[in-house]
């Protein structure tokens, strides 16, 4: 059977572990020097309809390294750009690749394309999530610290965006506790937090204070005050978000060995100071490396 990722809501804990598990598996085989071939002789089709640095050269590395092949599609190179329906474009993509790594706008864009794909469909980010993001965060907490993820406080500062949304299923799926220090307005999704809150064995709080959310934290998380599409709102948002940025005096009332998250591209003094990104605790380049790792995770499962 066909198995897409396009939610973390769709997988239990033992699969979001196994992807996490694999990708530090192939990230000691590579530092090791082992070489892959498991998906020589297939093709992945990406479409992107919105920027990327990190999330493509990694899946694209990500395939090379697995022995596989890529075809890069932007917005403008295809006949969506021109109003070809989802539900053709999936079926015709699915005649010529073994997967689909989609980019793009609406949740329900990735959602079509799964319903009509019959080769697995990836979400490489949408307005409402960024899953493949996540798995490989996690992968860099559990590097990072010393304590089981169980045990840990996670904290989200800032725009309750697609990242956070994603935050909040993994919490509930793999069993951390989490808060979110958002601005009145920029809460999560109200019915993704709903559904986290109801099986979540740990607590998962919004708060509007984040030196009150990072007192005990373990690792904070921070991200763009605006995402991709949000421009027209950029000013408008600094202002609402500047109490929200990660700086010596937010790091000043955490633990000292707090570890701070981004998942890139960063905004420096915005919504993090460059001391801060630059500084000891800050892993943002690790979480960058270990997109790739699970990359090449998410394709070997999805595709082999
Ligand atoms: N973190 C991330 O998804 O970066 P890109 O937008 O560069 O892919
Ligand atoms: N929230 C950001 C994440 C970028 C990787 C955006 O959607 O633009």
């Amino acid at each position: 059977m066909t198995t897409h990722l396009v939610s973390l809501g769709d997988f239990n804990k033992s699969e979001l572990q196994a992807y996490i598990d694999r990708a530090l598996e192939l990230k000691k085989e590579a530092k090791d020097g082992v070489r892959h071939q498991q998906l020589a002789g297939r093709t992945i089709g990406m479409i992107f309809e919105k920027p990327s640095t990190r999330t493509r050269v990694s899946f694209e590395s990500a395939m090379y390294n697995l022995g596989g092949q890529v075809i890069y599609l932007s917005s403008k190179d295809t006949q969506l750009s021109r109003g070809e329906p989802l539900k053709d474009m999936a079926r015709v993509m699915s005649r010529y690749v073994d997967g689909l790594v989609v980019r793009t706008f609406g949740q329900h864009v990735v959602e079509e394309l799964s319903a009509y794909a019959t080769v697995p469909v990836i979400n490489a980010l949408t307005d409402l999530f960024h899953p493949c993001q996540i798995l490989s965060d996690i992968m860099t907490v559990i590097e990072a610290k010393d304590k089981p993820l169980e045990d840990l406080h996670i904290v989200w500062i800032g725009d309750g965006n697609n990242m956070a949304n994603t935050w909040v299923q993994a919490a509930a799926k793999l069993g951390f506790k989490l808060t979110l220090a958002c601005p009145e307005g920029y809460d999560p999704d109200a019915e993704i937090l709903k559904n986290a809150q109801n099986g979540a064995v740990k607590p998962i709080a919004v708060v509007r204070d984040p030196k009150e959310a990072v007192r005990d934290a373990d690792v904070i998380n921070c991200d763009v005050w605006a995402s991709m599409g949000q421009e027209s709102e950029a000013k408008e948002r600094l202002a609402i978000f500047r109490p929200y940025q990660v700086n010596g005096e937010l790091m000043a009332c955490g633990k000292a060995d707090m570890t701070v998250l981004h998942c890139l591209p960063a905004h420096r003094d915005e919504e993090v100071t460059d001391e801060v990104l630059e500084g000891p605790q800050c892993v943002a380049f690790d979480q960058a490396e270990n997109k790739m790792h699970i990359h090449m995770a998410i394709l070997e499962k999805h595709l082999l």
